[in-house]
Parts: structure tokens; C-alpha cells; sequence
């Protein structure tokens, strides 16, 4: 089983369009060291030809770019992607569904929420269907039972979506609501040697079932997104703290360090890295704490063999 790392940044990228923070505006001018982000997506495919989209970045198109085992080259037209599956209805895991409108009808598996958003608050799936039109494959999960899938293409891979608490995004008619599918994480399995990979780009909070899976994983891809609590407020960017837009810090009491210390020793990485993030410096501290706990930071390209 090959996963294959599209784009390691949160919305907005890295660096961002319009920002000039520390590391925006020090990537630019090479005043820091750092690494360049398109937006969240992974690839995963168990043999190298045919892949399972995990979101769809507004990036798409230059991650297939700098990706070519996306573009096997069978047909004339022709593309590896054999299925979309989504984390939840943000911009930053859907957008790139546009993208995609030339191709055949796209299997798109997402939970009911996650398409109830992507029907309404960004209907998507409407402009689609004047395109490609969209199959919709629903994914079940709630808090007691998981029920995994495998995908047309993709043999010997089970994908299990586990509920987890983060946030809706603000054009969901259900963000101040709730509901379980809003967010989910995904247990990325090979069944030839039950090799496990758990995915979770946004997660807010860890609940029990979530620790649960965790500790089941060999390998963990896990939201970076902030390093503090109020990071977007203490660089003057924006009103939002970490929890209120579904995300577990790095540091402090609670935070993800701490809850990843606490599963002991496995491959533990960071993934959906905001702008504003000190640890995309590769001189900070911050980066250098995260090394002292075995922790490493996703980048564009990086691969997980499992
Ligand atoms: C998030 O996950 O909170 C998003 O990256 C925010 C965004 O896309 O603007
Ligand atoms: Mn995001
Ligand atoms: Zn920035």
C-alpha cells in the first residue's frame, strides 16, 4: 500500500496568497527555510496505477502535475484517479471536484452530511452534473459502529470513516448544529499484511473511539494545522481560535504532542499545516520539538509505504 502526500497545507496554502506573516512573507524572500504547500490531499493506491483521491484540493491539477503516477496514459484520455473519497465539505477537500469535470462520471464517497453540504451551501454536485455528474456513494459512521468500504479498483485497501469531532464549514447549513459525518477520519488498511494508516486532517478533539483508533494504527497522519490555540489571534489574522474552527493544537496542555506521546512509539506525522504555523520554519524550535518527539511534518510528494 502506497500513500502518496498531494498537498500538506490547510486552506489558503503556503504560502498563502495575500499573507505576509513570518513564514509567508520568509518563504517568499528565502529568509527562512521552508517548504513550499499546495493545499490537503492524499493519494493511496496498492498497486501504483489505480488511486484512491482522499479530497479534492483546489491544487488538483498542479498536484496531478508534479504526480505522474496519477497519469497512467492507457487512453487518450485516461487518468489514475479511480475514486474521490471526502473528509468532510470545506473548501480547502472539495473544490478540486471541479477540476475534474472532464472525466467520466466521478464515484464520489462522502457521508450524508458532507453531500447534504455539497447540494446546498456549495452545490457542487448541481454544476457537476452538467459536467461529469457525480455518483454518490454514501459513507456510513457514527460513534458506535464503523462500517468500512473498498473501492472499485483499489483491491486489497479497506477504508473505514470514523466520526470525529471538528467543525462544519461556514457555508454548511449545519455548522452552529452539529451532526455526526460533518468531519470524519479514515482507517486506511492493506489486508494483505493488516498494515493500518489513520488519516485525520481536521480533529478538534480526541475522543475515546479516536484514541482507540490511534493506538491501532502503525502509522499517523494527523491535523498540524496550529501550533497554538490562538495563533490566527496573536499574529492579527483573525478572530478565530483553533477550537473554534475544529482544531487541536500542538503544544500546550492536552495538545496533540501530549496525546501523541501518549500512544507510544509508531510513525506519527503532522499533515494540513496552516500558513501561520511555526513549525513549517525548519529552524524553529518549535520544528526542533517536534523532532525530539518523533513527530515529522508532511510535505508535498512525501511517500508512506505500508
Ligand atoms: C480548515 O480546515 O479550517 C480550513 O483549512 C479553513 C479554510 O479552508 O479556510
Ligand atoms: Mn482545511
Ligand atoms: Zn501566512
Amino acid at each position: 500500500m502506497k500513500i502518496i502526500v498531494l498537498g500538506s497545507s490547510a486552506g489558503g496554502g503556503f504560502p498563502q496568497w495575500n499573507c505576509n506573516c513570518r513564514n509567508c512573507d520568509g518563504i517568499r524572500r528565502h529568509t527562512i527555510t521552508a517548504k513550499a504547500r499546495t493545499q490537503s490531499s492524499i493519494a493511496v493506491s496498492s498497486n501504483g496505477t489505480d488511486w484512491a483521491l482522499i479530497n479534492a484540493s483546489p491544487d488538483i491539477l498542479a498536484q496531478i502535475r508534479a504526480t505522474p503516477a496519477l497519469q497512467p496514459g492507457r487512453a487518450k484520455r485516461d487518468t489514475g484517479i479511480a475514486a474521490v473519497m471526502l473528509m468532510d465539505a470545506q473548501i480547502d477537500h472539495v473544490t478540486g471536484l471541479l477540476m475534474l469535470r472532464e472525466g467520466k462520471p466521478l464515484p464520489l464517497y462522502c457521508t450524508a452530511s458532507v453531500w447534504e453540504d455539497l447540494t446546498t451551501g456549495l452545490p457542487l454536485t448541481r454544476v457537476l452534473s452538467h459536467y461529469c455528474s457525480v455518483q454518490w456513494h454514501p459513507l456510513q459512521a457514527d460513534r458506535n459502529s464503523a462500517t468500512a468500504v473498498q473501492l472499485p479498483g483499489i483491491d486489497g485497501i479497506r477504508f473505514t470513516p470514523m466520526t470525529l469531532t471538528s467543525k462544519a464549514p461556514p457555508y454548511s447549513p449545519h455548522r452552529e448544529m452539529p451532526q455526526p459525518g460533518d468531519n470524519i477520519g479514515l482507517m486506511i488498511e492493506n489486508t494483505a499484511n493488516g498494515k493500518k494508516v489513520f488519516y485525520a486532517p481536521g480533529l478538534g478533539e480526541i475522543e475515546p473511539h479516536i484514541e482507540t483508533a490511534m493506538r491501532m494504527a502503525d502509522c499517523l497522519l494527523v491535523d498540524g494545522t496550529f501550533w497554538t490555540e490562538d495563533e490566527m489571534i496573536e499574529q492579527g489574522l483573525s478572530k478565530k481560535k483553533a477550537a473554534a474552527m475544529g482544531h487541536l493544537p500542538q503544544s500546550g496542555d492536552g495538545g496533540m504532542i501530549e496525546v501523541l506521546d501518549a500512544i507510544g512509539p509508531r510513525r506519527k506525522i503532522l499533515i494540513h499545516i496552516n500558513n501561520t504555523n511555526p513549525i513549517l520554519d525548519e529552524d524553529s524550535n518549535e520544528r526542533a520539538t517536534l523532532t525530539q518527539h518523533g513527530i515529522e511534518v508532511a510535505f508535498d510528494g512525501m511517500e508512506i509505504n505500508l
